[in-house]
């Protein structure tokens, strides 16, 4: 057998490797490392762990596309797993199979399309919510697309909407979660059965969770709420024998959702926010187009591929901001990957955030332009350039539903808001399990007057374009 070379890579520390310039920047780092080194990055060995970075679109198809059955998730998700355990986000092999073959018809264009009258009913109580605060006021759009996004996930996953099971639900989840984050980063990590504070937070937080799933499932099963949501789908979806998902089962794909469906939808929402009130042009562009299509009218489902702009507006953030900006796999034995030797048991570590910004597959990489979506400018872009919402067979479950929810959340605040950033609040990019800012961002509402024909929205562009060159 011809020996494979090993793939180049920054020096590193004995021991500790590259963790402390990964810890301080990550994104930096990694960018860097991947702008200076290539396609696969050998990113030396923190404790017995050896890491390689695989930042080129045909490496990252070979990994999550060619040969998935040589990667794993397991080894990188042992917290996660306390909270979630063995539902769809993190199962492998027969098992995950076996629930993503029974889960993914809940997650149809059809299904989704049911959903859009949810979704735009509580994205409208926000606007009515927004149209109250006096004009001038600031507010966090992080925490308020955080809200909006939990309440569309608990209203179409569980028929949920604003009660005393909202509130504890929410608060465990997010204890949860700033647990993991800070656990991410943390140099030392005690065991998670050592009783400090913070652990004995999370563990009742994981079982304040499992009650109200299992007492939510329990209700239902008994009949007292029947309803149309996803977890009334996953409660009637059968295999070929007439099995189904068991109780635990069940439990675990309803908190399993929670990991996966909202944190992201709203760190993506969020940024399109930044973004449109730094790039005045693209903003007016895509406003043009909602009067177009739209003329004042909430969007429907149907409309939505209609809604090309937009959509071409979601994609581009989600180019520079993606949600998921970094996961991992395991590989089970040795591989050759982009013509180098990877040793079995090695971490990959695969970054939407750094492929997107590769200068050879994107000009100006760091620049917000949604029209490098056209068509036109999409020819011989290989398909692994973009991965925000992974790929091969274990891409998104629910990638049709946050491009919906996202699509229309976008239209429908546009339509009656110009959102302006406060000038002196610093916008940090912080990469946790999402990729969220370190300090929210802070935004005034402008509200827009009501526009239907673009006429009128001419004579608004007039004045619009006299404000955004005078900032
Ligand atoms: C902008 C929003 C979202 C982004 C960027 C995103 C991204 C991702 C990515 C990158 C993966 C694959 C991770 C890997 O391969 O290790 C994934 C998996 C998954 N996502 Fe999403 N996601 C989003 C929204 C959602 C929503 C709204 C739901 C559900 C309502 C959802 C449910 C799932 C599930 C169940 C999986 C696991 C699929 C499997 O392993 O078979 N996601 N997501």
């Amino acid at each position: 057998m011809v020996q494979q070379k090993r793939p180049p890579g920054p020096r590193n520390l004995p021991i500790i490797g590259c963790f402390p310039q990964m810890s301080t920047n990550p994104l930096q780092f990694l960018t860097n490392a991947a702008r200076e080194y290539g396609n696969v990055v050998n990113l030396g060995s923190i404790g017995p762990q050896q890491l390689y970075l695989i930042a080129d679109p045909d490496c990252v198809k070979y990994v999550l596309q060619e040969n998935p059955q040589n990667y794993t998730k397991g080894e990188n998700f042992q917290d996660i797993k306390l909270v979630i355990g063995e539902g769809l986000v993190i199962s492998e092999g027969d098992s995950w199979r076996y629930q993503r073959r029974l889960m993914q018809p809940s997650f149809h264009r059809q299904q989704i399309a049911a959903m859009v009258d949810d979704m735009t009913q509580l994205t409208a109580q926000m606007i009515e919510r927004w149209q109250k605060i006096p004009s001038g006021a600031t507010l966090d759009v992080s925490e308020q697309m955080l809200d909006l996004t939990q309440k569309i996930l608990l209203k179409t996953t569980l028929s949920i909407d604003g009660d005393s099971n909202t509130s504890e639900l929410i608060q465990a989840w997010n204890t949860i979660y700033k647990f993991l984050s800070d656990r991410l980063w943390a140099v030392i990590k005690l065991p998670i059965s050592f009783p400090t504070p913070e652990n004995r937070q999370f563990q009742q937080a994981i079982n304040t969770l499992r009650t109200v799933a299992n007492r939510i499932i329990q209700e239902r099963k008994q009949g007292n709420h029947p309803a149309h949501d996803i977890l009334s789908m996953f409660m009637n979806t059968q295999d070929e024998s007439g099995g189904g998902l068991s109780d635990q089962q069940l439990h675990d794909q309803i908190v399993g959702l929670f990991s996966a469906g909202f944190e992201t939808s709203a760190a993506t929402l969020s940024w399109i926010w930044y973004l449109l009130s730094k790039y005045p042009t693209v903003e007016r562009q895509l406003q043009a187009e909602l009067v177009t299509v739209l003329a004042g009218r909430t969007p429907t489902f149907e409309d939505l591929p209609h809604l090309k702009y937009t959509k071409m507006v979601v994609q581009e953030a989600m180019r520079l901001y993606p949600g998921a900006w970094i996961y991992a796999r395991n590989n089970l034995n040795d591989d050759v990957i982009g013509g180098y030797h990877i040793p079995a048991g090695s971490m990959l570590l695969l970054s939407p955030f750094v492929t997107h910004r590769l200068p050879t597959f994107w000009d100006n990489p760091e620049g917000f332009d949604p029209e490098r979506f056209t068509p036109e400018r999409s020819v011989g872009r290989p398909r692994y350039a973009y991965f925000p919402f992974g790929g091969g067979q274990r891409q998104c479950l629910g990638d049709i539903f946050a491009l919906t929810e996202i699509q229309l959340i976008v239209a429908m605040v546009c339509q009656r808001f110009r959102l302006n950033l406060v000038p002196e609040h610093p916008v940090e990019r912080q990469p946790l399990l999402t990729l969220q800012t370190s300090q929210g961002i802070l935004m005034t509402l402008e509200p827009r007057p009501e526009i239907d024909n673009v006429s009128q929205l001419n004579t608004q562009k007039s004045l619009l374009t006299v404000n955004s060159e005078s900032c």
